[in-house]
């Protein structure tokens, strides 16, 4: 009976060094010291010996037993200040400085282009969008191009390999949307327009607002009543605004819209190239050639179109003198606006 005890004691030393914890320990102390134990066994067994022994067996066995109460403590003092340590570095130090979270904030363009979307939008036009990636048919054919029309050429107009071209400008968008929808109709098209182009004014992406409206009757005073009120929206009451006749081949007649350049007062520096007027959009009534394309009847409907230089809009409002500033990312730029 005593050497097993001794065995036992081996046993629970190698169990106590490899316990990882208090529960652990709890339960090897249950298997040799609890109720049912195999110490306790032995212990309560030595009634069963022959008299003479029963001496030399008990302080034996309680040797043994203290031996092993003393190693539990120990394991367990060192295995509770383990547990304690972890649980003070999982505490968080609410003393400690936070992490800083950076502001993010909107692109000028952006805003500008919602700006324009609302204004619209106020006067009951609903939006409509396009792909950036659009067919020729879409981008110039329906649009009244004739096949040699110089705005094809290769140095303005990106194609691609499939064939497609990145669109010139919004207005496919019209076709799309005339296409699909019935009149009368009025109706915006936001979106990015690509050209092969570059310099303070003018960059390779940038960004256009498309609006038409067809209907009985339309007219160019219809045309300007809705130029100049969303122009008086944008800019406030006291700017000046002209038009200027022009060319479009999907509309006719066709007029340009300047307004005197914001950054220099009107007196010519370089982003209105010294004409003190800046353009910013080109409109039109919609050439009748455009609403057969589209299966309408140009004796029965008419309409206005008008496409606004987004980043024309946004250079003027923010006082922006290069184009290129937009589109650098650089934070130090873009941080200023909200
Ligand atoms: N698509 C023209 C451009 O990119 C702008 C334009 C002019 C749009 C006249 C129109 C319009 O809808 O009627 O320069």
């Amino acid at each position: 009976m005593i050497n097993g005890a001794i065995n036992d004691l081996a046993k629970a030393r190698q169990e106590l060094a490899s316990a990882q914890s208090l529960e652990q320990l709890e339960q090897i102390r249950v298997s040799y010291l609890g109720r049912k134990g195999l110490l306790t066994e032995k212990l309560s067994s030595i009634k069963d010996l022959p008299p003479e022994d029963r001496r030399a067996a008990g302080q034996e066995l309680n040797r043994i037993k203290r031996e092993l109460e003393g190693l539990l403590e120990s394991r367990q003092a060192e295995l509770g200040k383990d547990a304690e340590e972890k649980d003070r570095q999982q505490k968080i130090d609410v003393t400690l400085p936070g992490f800083g979270t950076e502001r993010g904030s909107r692109h000028p363009v952006s805003i500008i282009l919602e700006e324009i979307v609302d204004i619209f939008e106020g006067m009951g036009f609903s939006v409509e969008e396009g792909p950036d990636a659009e067919t020729d048919y879409y981008n110039f054919t329906a649009l009244n191009f004739p096949k040699d029309h110089p705005a094809r050429d290769m140095q303005a107009t990106f194609y691609l390999e499939s064939g497609l071209v990145l669109r010139t400008h919004t207005s496919p968008v019209q076709i799309r949307a005339m296409t699909k929808l019935k009149p009368p109709l009025r109706v915006i098209c936001p979106g990015r327009v690509y050209r092969c182009d570059a310099d303070v004014s003018h960059s390779p992406m940038f960004h256009q607002v498309e609006g038409f409206q067809v209907d009985r009757h339309i007219n160019f005073a219809h045309l300007k009543g809705v130029l100049m009120q969303f122009l008086k929206e944008f800019f406030g009451g006291d700017i000046k605004i002209r038009f200027r006749p022009s060319f479009f081949p999907f509309t006719e007649p066709s007029a340009e819209v300047d307004i005197g350049c914001l950054l220099c007062g009107g007196k010519g520096c370089s982003a209105c190239k010294q004409s003190g007027w800046m353009e910013i959009l080109g409109s039109g009534m919609i050439h009748p050639n455009v609403l057969k394309n589209v299966g309408y009847d140009p004796e029965q409907w008419s309409g206005f179109a008008f496409g606004i230089g987004v980043d024309r809009l946004a250079m003027l409002r923010y006082k922006i003198d290069h184009i290129r500033l937009f589109y650098e990312n650089d934070l130090r730029f873009l941080k200023q606006f909200y």
